[in-house]
């Protein structure tokens, strides 16, 4: 391994950079050369990659974002695509690839491993958590604080006027943050596209909790069977004429800000893993957490098999819910 080719790619996510920076002096480490590629798989198409050193990754590992900036690329999903992108490493002779992003990415990765003979890594960064294999994607802490911490402030507002409040966060297809933020923001109830919820317990268990007139907390998932939480507000409305009902829609600010703890020691590891496992000749190789440890699944096995919530924990709203 003499050049080792990284990219970001799909939505941001916080600690991404803290990632790149692990792999980057990991690679400096070893007098492997790391290159950067911007943009994701459209900066490999487009050729715009350059030649890392330690000066390039000071001070990024507070930084929200990604430093080599990501795209969601629509060419890379044609095989005529792919193919300029195989000749610009090949042209760059990279001996390596890490890709660090989310599901649409990792099928990128997987096409192209079957199409090119450089080895590749793949490293799960999304705020979705909606990646087989692994315990925690890289930006998922995150964002599970940035939710609880914006719920928090909505319920001064719910608590005072009495409220109920419909608040929806991302994940696209997965519920993980919305179930999760459910728990650390003690809200009375979820939806998440796992589980169908029946409107009409909705309501009942919405009418059970506010006879004390205490305002509650409905999460949704951007993804729930209802269409998200302006839909659903919408729906419920008819049968709650006397509650005062209100929408939240928290959208981006999920992706932002600066990475917790725990997702810049996660990202730290993995990077720094990625290049040891390349090193040691591996390839097409998904890392992910299991409790405190690293661990590795075939990209393809990260792309095809399915990783939902624990549906559990529905049932512990359901005990904690006020009656
Ligand atoms: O995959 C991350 C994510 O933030 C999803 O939660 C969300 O559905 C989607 O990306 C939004 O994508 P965009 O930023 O392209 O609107």
């Amino acid at each position: 391994m003499k050049k080792i080719a990284l990219i970001t790619s799909g939505g941001d996510s916080p600690g991404m950079n803290a990632c790149i920076r692990a792999v980057v002096k990991t690679c400096l480490h070893y007098s492997i050369v790391p290159f950067g590629i911007y943009d994701g798989f459209q900066g490999m198409i487009d050729r715009k990659g350059y030649e890392m050193e330690y000066t390039d990754v000071d001070n990024i590992i507070h930084r929200g974002g990604t430093i080599l900036g990501t795209a969601r690329c629509k060419e890379f999903m044609e095989l005529e695509g792919r193919l300029k992108a195989i000749d610009y490493l090949k042209s760059e002779n990279i001996d390596g690839l890490v890709v660090i992003g989310g599901d649409g990415s990792f099928t990128g990765a997987y096409h192209l491993g079957q199409e090119m003979n450089i080895p590749i890594i793949g490293i799960p960064g999304t705020i979705d958590n909606d990646i087989y294999g692994t315990d925690h994607t890289i930006g998922y802490d995150t964002a599970l604080n940035t939710v609880t911490e914006a719920v928090d402030k909505i319920r001064d507002t719910a608590a005072s006027h009495h409220r109920i409040f419909f608040i929806e966060v991302m994940g696209r297809d997965a519920g993980f943050i919305a179930l999760n933020s459910a728990i650390s923001s003690g809200a009375e109830n979820v939806l998440i596209p796992e589980k169908h919820m029946d409107i009409e317990k909705l309501v009942r268990d919405i009418k059970a909790q506010n006879k004390g007139r205490r305002g509650s907390i409905i999460m949704v998932a951007e993804g729930d069977e209802w269409g998200g939480a302006l839909e659903l507000m919408e729906k419920v409305k008819p049968f709650l004429p006397d509650y005062d009902l209100r929408c939240s829609v928290l959208g981006h600010i999920q992706r932002g800000g600066s990475p917790s703890a725990l997702d810049r020691i996660i990202a730290t590891r993995m990077g720094s893993f990625a290049i040891e496992l390349l090193k040691e000749g591996k390839t097409n190789l998904m890392i992910g957490t299991e409790g405190e440890h690293l661990v590795t699944c075939s990209i393809e096995q990260g792309i095809k098999e399915n990783s939902i919530p624990d549906l559990k924990k529905i049932k512990l709203l359901a005990k904690l819910r006020t009656k």
